[in-house]
């Protein structure tokens, strides 16, 4: 079975005690990470080595930076480089959230070097990819997210594309309550999945974690993670409540 994976993303949220007593309490809840299930908690810069210190020794629980910069080191004022976050022990990145894209100006060929020097440095992008409501109103959603990941990931060989992780995130969906239907989610999923297959085998798409992200909550996360191409969330909003976020991580595929 491929990875299932709840990420919390927390984006610009929290300070250094507010994260820590809700890591604390996330510790101390009835969590369950089986064998092929991972809790990834994305946090802000300053956090990452406190939060990772805290859930050490703890299996299958791990950090993610929410970005990293294109180039290795040098001039870039303000940036941080995957070869820091390696420096540190980060395992994972989120790479190309839709609010980066929208609020940065992150383009899909910016993409494909942020990925690229993760693979230089061996750490795990978290690619995200996802359509606005315009978009899905037109109903061109699939060829747009097909175009995302064909300009950000297709020049990569399959060997470093197994067992990658994608967040599929509907712009749409995103901290606006208005959650994808569990359709249309496994829609999606399915045709990511059909499009990484069509570019590179059925084996190499079946090896990659499908993350859905856009208002998941305690609520309809069961319902999300039991579709048969949805592997876990990518949440913002429900993993700053460690009762939210401990009921999603359960939900997850046994
Ligand atoms: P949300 O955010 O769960 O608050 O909708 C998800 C995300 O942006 O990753």
């Amino acid at each position: 079975m491929r990875k299932q994976i709840a990420a919390a993303n927390w984006k610009m949220n929290l300070t250094l005690y507010q994260a820590e007593t809700l890591v604390n309490d996330l510790l101390a809840a009835p969590i369950e990470i089986s064998e092929h299930q991972e809790l990834v908690f994305g946090v802000p810069f300053p956090y990452l080595i406190d939060i990772q210190k805290k859930t050490e020794g703890r299996e299958r629980m791990l950090v993610a930076a929410q970005n990293c910069y294109s180039k290795v080191s040098g001039a870039y004022t303000g940036e941080v480089s995957v070869e820091m976050l390696k420096s540190i022990g980060v395992p994972y990145v989120i790479i190309g959230h839709s609010e980066r894209r929208e609020y940065c100006n992150e383009t899909n060929a910016q993409l494909a070097e942020k990925v690229n020097v993760c693979f230089e440095y061996g750490l795990k992008p978290i690619f995200c990819c996802g359509e606005a409501l315009a978009i899905r109103e037109a109903g061109t959603q699939n060829s747009y997210v097909e175009n995302q990941l064909k300009e950000s990931l297709f020049h990569l060989t399959a060997e470093s594309l197994t067992g990658f992780v994608i967040a599929y995130e509907p712009i749409w969906a995103i901290g606006t309550g208005k959650t994808a239907t569990s359709e249309q989610a496994q829609e999606m999923h399915a045709h990511i999945r059909a499009v990484m297959a069509a570019q590179y085998s059925s084996e190499l798409a079946d090896s990659i974690s499908i993350l859905y992200g856009g208002s998941v909550k305690s609520t309809n996360a069961k319902e999300l993670f039991g579709q048969p191409d949805v592997d876990g969330g990518l949440v913002g909003g429900s993993s700053l409540v460690a009762t939210e976020f401990s009921a999603i991580v359960n939900s997850l595929k046994k």
